[in-house]
């Protein structure tokens, strides 16, 4: 049997990724830029999408990112290889048993983690015990609750139902980003603020239509069509159809909406 759809596994997913990094990395990375010889870690860095752009943003500060996958990590440091990035070590290592004692971080950046992980809070405060009283953490995920389009589709609709499911069932949850300010606040970061970060697609932005509509959003739903169908939480004469529906989205006359949620949260002083 298949396994699970997890993000980031398999050479297409890790495509789809890159492409969702490049066209998204002035939305979500605009404003994250940490000083120089500011150490940062970079909690589940997958084949290191957003790596470039939090390295380019931040030269000067001394980056490690880290995931719990070792082939990934293999990846992204070929990646930041290329890119020719300096400021960033790359390391093995699992959120939940991290290999850094306290305060060793001045900040923390998080994107598209927790949306894979049953225990969220319990991450996020794994997370708080290596960042200094004082530093910031910043977490960054998506809502597919948040998908809505223009011509609407039922089928649509129920196809990228079938991805917050097979996300349910592996203990993750594709809805997290309406969660972000209770789950922060619940593992004890302070001043937590939360910006939706909409991404709004028609047909005068192309860049958009094909990098997010196809390349990213459809093609992710598109990437669960095995799963859904093998769970039976599909059948695939609909399911083609929901596709069909989403990439019709992207034609002249289309209309797409997506919010991302971004949080920021400090760690308080004891
Ligand atoms: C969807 S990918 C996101 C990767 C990257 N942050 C991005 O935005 O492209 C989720 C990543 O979290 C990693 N991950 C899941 N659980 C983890 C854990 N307990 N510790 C470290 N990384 C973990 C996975 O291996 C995967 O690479």
């Amino acid at each position: 049997m298949k396994k699970a759809y997890v993000h980031g596994y398999d050479p297409r997913e890790n495509i789809r990724l890159q492409d969702q990094a490049s066209t998204l990395v002035e939305l979500l990375h605009s404003d994250t830029a940490y000083p120089p010889g500011s150490r940062v870690l970079e909690a589940g860095c997958g084949v290191g999408a957003q790596t470039i752009a939090l390295a380019g943003n931040s030269p000067r500060a001394l980056i490690t990112s880290v995931d719990i996958s070792p082939s990934s990590v293999a990846e992204a440091a070929r990646t930041a290889a290329e890119a020719g990035l300096s400021n960033v070590h790359f390391q093995q290592a699992d959120i939940f048993s991290l290999p850094f004692g306290p305060d060793s971080f001045d900040h923390i950046f998080v994107c598209f983690v927790l949306e894979h992980l049953p225990k969220p809070v319990e991450a996020l405060l794994a997370l708080k015990k290596v960042l200094r009283a004082g530093g910031t953490i910043t977490v960054i995920e998506g809502d597919h609750g948040s998908a809505y389009f223009h011509p609407d589709s039922e089928a649509a609709r129920r196809a990228i139902q079938c991805q917050v499911q097979l996300q349910r069932r592996a203990g993750g949850n594709a809805n997290v980003g309406r969660e972000l300010y209770p789950l922060l606040c619940e593992a004890g970061y302070g001043s937590v603020r939360v910006s939706p970060r909409m991404v709004y697609v028609d047909a005068s932005k192309p860049g958009l239509v094909d990098g997010f509509i196809k390349k990213t959003f459809t093609a992710m739903i598109e990437g669960v069509r095995q799963s859904a169908l093998e769970a039976g939480i599909a059948e695939e004469r609909e399911f083609a159809e929901g596709i069909r529906d989403l990439y019709r989205t992207a034609e002249v006359d289309g209309v797409f909406c997506y919010t991302f949620f971004k949080a920021i949260g400090l760690k308080p002083a004891q």
